[in-house]
């Protein structure tokens, strides 16, 4: 695996590969990687010729108050697993090579962005969808793989990709979560021991709220009601939403079809934590 710092120097590799006809597969990351963004790199792997794993702490998508400055990070380590994972880039640029100037365009893709996440951090999507464009722009025609951990990201992605003419093929790819179900992220390193215990509530939830779907159980109310009573038994844990939402445009769902996702957002202490399930379908845990 080739570690590249600059987008020409990156570009100069990919166009020798796509002149010989071969594809090439995008994981966008923001490091500290484990088995969720290494799954990625697998399917993408499985699906093209070629991987380019992109890591870079964006701040356009962090608040004033949010983590940027103790973003956990592990170049070492993350080099070799994306390299064992099958990577064959791994585009690591310099705050300066993102922004050689402050940007004076940014994307931002409206009613997407300020529903659930965006509804308490308003720049969030329009920081993610800035940076995406930049690196599809970098990478040119490529497939490019996103976690459904982050679905309201992923729908973002996705709209932005069709409404800006993008040839670039989104492909969603599954939840890869701990052994009690808490769902993998960079973050969960903030946990203590015991808001880590409490954390696996989280998955609990949505399995015992799944398990009333599959009953035969449809009204939005009563499973956002099961959710919200199990999540507040932990006193660790405060809500910041349930929602039951058309998981593609994300309006508010009232009676549950096979679209319906369940999205939560919490805080554990400080942390932020997220996560979600299609309503028919469920969770493993
Ligand atoms: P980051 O949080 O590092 O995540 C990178 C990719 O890994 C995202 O597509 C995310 O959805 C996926 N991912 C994270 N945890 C996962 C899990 N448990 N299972 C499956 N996939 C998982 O998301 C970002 O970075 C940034 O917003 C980014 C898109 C890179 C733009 O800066």
């Amino acid at each position: 695996m080739d570690t590249i710092i600059t987008s020409k120097d990156l570009q100069n590799h990919l166009d020798d590969f796509r002149n010989s006809q071969k594809s090439i597969g995008l994981v966008p990351t923001m490091g500290y990687l484990h088995d969720g963004h290494l799954s990625l790199i697998r399917k993408a792997k499985s699906e093209n010729d070629a991987v380019v794993t992109t890591i870079f702490v964006n701040p356009l998508q962090f608040s004033e108050t949010e983590d940027l400055d103790i973003y956990p990070k592990d170049i070492e380590k993350d080099t070799f697993l994306a390299s064992d994972s099958g990577s064959d880039f791994l585009f690591t640029p310099t705050y300066e090579e993102m922004f050689c100037d402050d940007l004076l365009t940014t994307v931002s893709v409206q009613e997407l962005s300020s529903v659930l996440e965006g509804a308490s951090r308003p720049t969030h999507f329009s920081g993610v969808a800035t940076i995406v464009a930049k690196l599809f722009n970098i990478v040119g025609v490529c497939s490019a793989y996103f976690g459904e951990k982050d679905w309201q990201q992923l729908q973002v992605i996705k709209r932005m990709a069709q409404d800006l003419s993008y040839r670039v093929e989104i492909k969603g790819c599954p939840i890869v979560r701990e052994k009690d179900g808490l769902a993998m992220s960079s973050r969960n390193v903030y946990l203590t021991n015991d808001q880590r215990k409490e954390a696996s509530n989280i998955p609990e939830s949505l399995w015992k709220a799944h398990e009333k779907i599959k009953n035969g159980e449809r009204q939005s109310t009563v499973i956002k009601g099961i959710i919200s009573e199990r999540l507040d038994r932990s006193s660790m844990i405060d809500i910041d939403y349930v929602e039951l939402v058309n998981g593609e445009n994300l309006t508010i769902t009232d009676e549950i079809d096979e679209l319906t996702r369940v999205l939560v957002a919490v805080r554990v202490g400080t942390t932020r934590l997220i996560d979600n399930m299609n309503a028919l379908e469920g969770i493993n845990l």
